[in-house]
C-alpha cells in the first residue's frame, strides 16, 4: 500500500504536468521521483522534503505566471496583443479595468446557478473585497433613506466581517449581529431584517453549524420574508447545499441570493497562489427586480472604480488548471476536513487539562448534517488569557522543534501542512482563539502533531505547563487583523 508521503509526491506530481516544458520543472519533478522511492520517504524528514518541494511548486507557477504576465505594462499600448489565457484572451487598456472573465467562466461551471434561478458570478481581489463590494452595490440597489435603511441581520463570527459591517453602518445600512441560532429565526420570523448574511459555520469560538431548518422554517412562517440572503462558504467549502437551499424556499424566494467565499485557502490546493473573493448572484429566472446579469454589471463596475480585481500576474496564477477544479476541490477539501475532524475527535478525548473544551462541527448533535466541516480546530483554553495563549505558542513551537514535527506556526488554514495560531480578535478583551489548522496530508505528521497536541492538552493545568517548559518564552501578540 502507498504510504501518506508517496500518495503526496503522485499528487504534487500531478499538479505540476501542465509545467513540464518548463526545465526548472523538469529537476522539480525529478526530487519528487526520487523522494517517492526513498527509503524514509514515509518519515517526517520525509514529509518536510514535501514541504520544500510544495514550495517550490508554488515558486514555479508563480515564476510561470509572471513570465507571461510581466512583458505586459499596468497600461499596456493599445495596438498591443491580447494574452491568452485557456480559451480565453485577455485584453486591457489600465489594469485597473482588467476583466478577471477567464477565471469567471470557471466559477460559473463551479458553483452553477440552482434550477430555477440565473447567475453571474464575479470574481474579486479578496474576499473582504467580494463583501465590501456587495454591500455597497446593494445599497445602491436598495435606495435605503434614513427613515428606511437597510436592515442586514448578520449570523456570523468572521472577525473582519464585522468590522466592516461597523464601517458601513449608517443611516443606510443598520447591521445587527445575530448572536445565536435563536435570534437569527426570531429576527426573520419577525421580518425584523430585510437582508441576511449567514456563515454555514460559524467563525467564532464555538464553530456552530447553521441550522438550515430552523432557518428555512423562519423564512416561510415570516410575514415579510428577507428580500437578500448571503452565504459566506469560506469555511466550508462545497459542502453547504444552495440548491437545497433555495428548492426549500420556493414560493418565497429571496429576490436574490448571494455565494460569497475566499477562495484563496480551499480552491488552490494549498498553494496559495493569489487571494481572491468569489461571489455567485443568483435571482430568481422570472421577474426579479433586478436580475443577476444587472447586479453582475453593478458589481462589476464598483470593482473596477474601486481597483478590487485582480491583477494581471494573479489572473494568470490562477489559470493553473486545478484552481476552481470542482472534483479536484473537493477531493483536496475532503482531506482537510477529514483531518481536522480527526485531530478534533482526538482532542476532546483530553478535556479537562489545559483545555476546557474543543469546537468542531464533526463533534456533537449537529455531525450529520453535510455543511458540518471546519478546515480548523478551536481548542479553549482553561485559562483564557493572552500569557496563556503565549505560553502554549512557544511550548508547541519547542516541543515540534524537538520532536522534528513540521508544524508551522501562523494564520489561515487550508495548507497541505499543518498549522498553528492564536488569534486574538481584541486585544482589550484579553481572549484568544487558539486555531490548529490540519492541512489535507495524511503522512506521519499528521499523526505526530495530534498526538503532539493531546500530549500536552493532558497537563493539567497551564501551571503544569510552565513548570513543565520552564524555558519557554511566550509570545506576544499584536492586535489581530484576520
Ligand atoms: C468566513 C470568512 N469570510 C471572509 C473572509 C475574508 O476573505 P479574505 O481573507 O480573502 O479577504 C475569511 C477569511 O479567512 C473568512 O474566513
Amino acid at each position: 500500500m502507498t504510504g501518506g508521503c508517496a500518495t503526496e509526491c503522485e499528487r504534487l506530481a500531478a499538479l505540476g504536468e501542465t509545467l513540464d516544458d518548463l526545465p526548472a520543472a523538469r529537476n522539480w519533478r525529478a526530487s519528487v521521483q526520487a523522494l517517492s522511492q526513498a527509503p524514509d520517504v514515509e518519515t517526517l524528514s520525509g514529509e518536510r522534503r514535501l514541504d520544500v518541494l510544495t514550495a517550490e511548486l508554488r515558486r514555479l507557477f508563480l515564476g510561470d505566471a509572471h513570465r507571461r504576465a510581466d512583458p505586459f505594462m499596468k497600461s499596456p499600448p493599445h495596438d498591443g496583443a491580447p494574452i491568452g489565457l485557456g480559451d480565453h484572451t485577455v485584453d486591457f487598456t489600465y489594469e485597473r479595468n482588467l476583466s478577471p472573465h477567464p477565471l469567471e467562466a470557471r466559477l460559473a461551471s463551479y458553483r452553477p446557478a440552482p434550477d430555477g434561478w440565473t447567475g453571474a458570478h464575479v470574481a474579486f481581489r479578496s474576499g473582504m473585497a467580494a463583501l465590501a463590494c456587495w454591500l455597497q452595490c446593494r445599497a445602491r440597489m436598495v435606495t435605503p433613506t434614513s427613515g428606511q435603511p437597510l436592515r442586514l441581520g448578520m449570523r456570523g463570527g468572521y472577525f473582519e466581517t464585522r468590522v466592516l459591517l461597523e464601517l458601513l453602518r449608517g443611516t443606510g445600512l443598520v447591521p445587527e449581529i445575530l448572536e445565536s441560532a435563536e435570534e437569527l429565526e426570531r429576527a426573520v420570523l419577525d421580518s425584523a431584517v430585510d437582508d441576511v448574511l449567514v456563515e454555514p459555520v460559524i467563525y467564532d469560538w464555538e464553530l456552530e453549524t447553521l441550522d438550515l431548518a430552523a432557518l428555512v422554517a423562519a423564512w416561510r412562517g415570516a410575514r415579510v420574508a428577507p428580500r437578500a440572503l448571503v452565504i459566506d462558504t469560506t469555511l466550508v467549502g462545497r459542502s453547504f447545499p444552495v440548491d437545497q437551499m433555495l428548492a426549500r424556499l420556493r414560493g418565497r424566494p429571496p429576490e436574490v441570493v448571494v455565494v460569497v467565499h475566499s477562495g484563496l485557502k480551499l480552491d488552490q490546493q494549498g498553494l496559495e497562489l493569489a487571494n481572491v473573493g468569489l461571489l455567485s448572484v443568483y435571482t430568481p429566472r422570472d421577474a426579479p427586480p433586478a436580475s443577476a446579469d444587472e447586479i453582475g454589471d453593478l458589481l462589476r463596475k464598483m470593482r473596477t472604480i474601486l481597483g478590487v480585481s485582480l491583477s494581471l500576474d494573479e489572473l494568470v496564477a490562477l489559470d493553473a488548471p486545478f484552481v476552481l477544479d470542482p472534483a479536484a476541490t473537493e477531493a483536496y477539501q475532503h482531506d482537510v476536513f477529514r483531518n481536522n475532524a480527526l485531530l478534533a475527535h482526538a482532542l476532546t478525548q483530553c478535556v479537562g487539562g489545559i483545555f476546557a473544551k474543543v469546537a468542531h462541527p464533526s463533534l456533537g448533535g449537529d455531525a450529520a448534517r453535510p455543511w458540518a466541516r471546519a478546515p480548523f480546530v478551536i481548542a479553549h483554553l482553561a485559562e483564557d488569557d493572552l500569557r496563556a495563549h503565549g505560553l502554549l505558542l512557544a511550548v508547541l513551537a519547542l516541543e515540534a522543534a524537538d520532536r522534528d514535527v513540521p508544524l508551522v506556526m501562523g494564520s489561515s488554514f487550508g495548507f497541505r501542512h499543518n498549522r498553528a495560531e492564536t488569534i486574538i480578535p481584541r486585544l482589550t478583551q484579553g481572549r484568544g482563539l487558539f486555531k490548529i489548522a490540519m492541512g489535507a496530508r495524511s503522512g506521519p505528521a499528521r499523526a505526530a502533531t495530534i498526538r503532539m497536541i493531546a500530549n500536552l492538552a493532558q497537563l493539567s493545568d497551564v501551571d503544569a505547563l510552565r513548570r513543565a517548559y520552564p524555558h519557554a518564552v511566550p509570545v506576544t501578540f499584536p492586535e489581530a487583523t484576520a
